[in-house]
């Protein structure tokens, strides 16, 4: 059975913090680690929890640990506390990407005695609870007690409403590549491209049309968060260097029928993109949607 001690490596952080609030929750004594001691104690008495700064006896009781720093320090640190674990305990991080850490799950688990998964929350840290967010799961392996204690866990999740998908490594990176690298990539480029051309954001929005404010809307979301986990989250993955050069390619392309006034080459790429989003389960509703949004971005400019 699922044991209750609960650490979090990471916990003065935003998704320490979302985590700690979801175990405690769901009657967990939760422990927070992490190396600035007032933040950690203020996210200690924020969440009602207790604290510990050696890692050491942060994680040595501890039935799961879950591990939520950035990307690039966590395969060291699976490493670091796999000879402190105790027998059976879980060990998770929730980090965006997953060829490295995966490594270094599996490195742990055919060392030590103890059970390993890797999840990756499809959501940030300003959520209220989980309910239809999506999780990916990568299971890694452990000991004989594996299958019930992961599925202990993952039903704790499913509980509160979480969609699951199971994927590997590569797989997951890949797509998310795509999902997060690309879209990341876009908002910080549009505002980008504004901006090299002198003219005022303000002035710009009083000739809006609703793709752009829409546009603008998501890229100004996007830019006010974490910068280290959105470098992180385009240069570790070695996927994203090859979506960039198919990028550079399509925009080369792109340059060139414009430059040529060339409506038949314009035609076939607003069409290829036209049938792809055509496979969109969710395409039909997707004007709607927009419209939608706009209805709430105009009650927000009325107030
Ligand atoms: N934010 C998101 O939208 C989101 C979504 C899905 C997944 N994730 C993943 O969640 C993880 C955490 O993200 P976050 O947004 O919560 O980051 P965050 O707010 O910056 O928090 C990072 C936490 O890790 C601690 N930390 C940093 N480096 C450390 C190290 N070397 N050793 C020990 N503790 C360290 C920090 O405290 P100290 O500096 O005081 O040690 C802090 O408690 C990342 O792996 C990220 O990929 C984030």
């Amino acid at each position: 059975m699922l044991g209750k001690r609960f650490t979090i490596i990471g916990g003065s952080g935003g998704m320490g913090k979302v985590f700690g609030r979801f175990f405690k929750k769901h009657g967990f004594t939760i422990t927070l680690f992490a190396r600035n001691e007032d933040k950690l104690k203020k996210a200690a008495i924020e969440l009602s929890v207790n604290y510990e700064l050696s890692l050491e006896k942060s994680v040595k009781n501890a039935d799961i640990v879950m591990i939520s720093i950035p990307i690039s320090s966590t395969p060291d640190m699976i490493r670091k506390i796999a000879p402190f674990l105790k027998e059976n305990a879980i060990v998770f991080d929730i980090t965006s990407l997953k060829y490295a850490v995966f490594k270094a799950l599996t490195e742990i688990k055919n060392n030590f005695p103890v059970n390993c998964i890797s999840l990756h929350p499809m959501f940030g840290p300003g959520i209220k609870d989980m309910k239809n967010y999506f999780m990916m799961v990568l299971k890694v392996g452990g000991t004989d007690q594996y299958d019930e204690l992961i599925n202990e866990l993952l039903n704790l999740f499913k509980f509160d409403g979480l969609i699951i998908t199971e994927t590997l490594p590569e797989i997951h990176d890949k797509r998310i590549a795509l999902t997060l690298g690309v879209p990341h990539m876009l908002s910080i480029l549009f505002l980008n491209l504004l901006r090299s051309t002198n003219e005022p954001l303000n002035e710009l929005t009083k000739y809006t049309g609703t793709t752009f404010l829409l546009q603008k809307v998501f890229a100004e979301s996007i830019i006010q968060r974490e910068m280290e986990m959105f470098g992180e989250i385009q240069m570790e993955n070695k996927e994203f260097l090859k979506i960039l050069d198919l990028f550079e390619k399509l925009l080369h392309k792109y340059k060139k029928i414009i430059e040529e006034k060339n409506i038949t080459g314009f035609s076939e790429i607003f069409s290829q993109s036209l049938e792809y989003s055509k496979e969109d389960d969710y395409f039909e509703n997707s004007y709607k949607y927009f419209y939608e949004f706009m209805n709430i971005l105009k009650r927000e400019n009325k107030k």
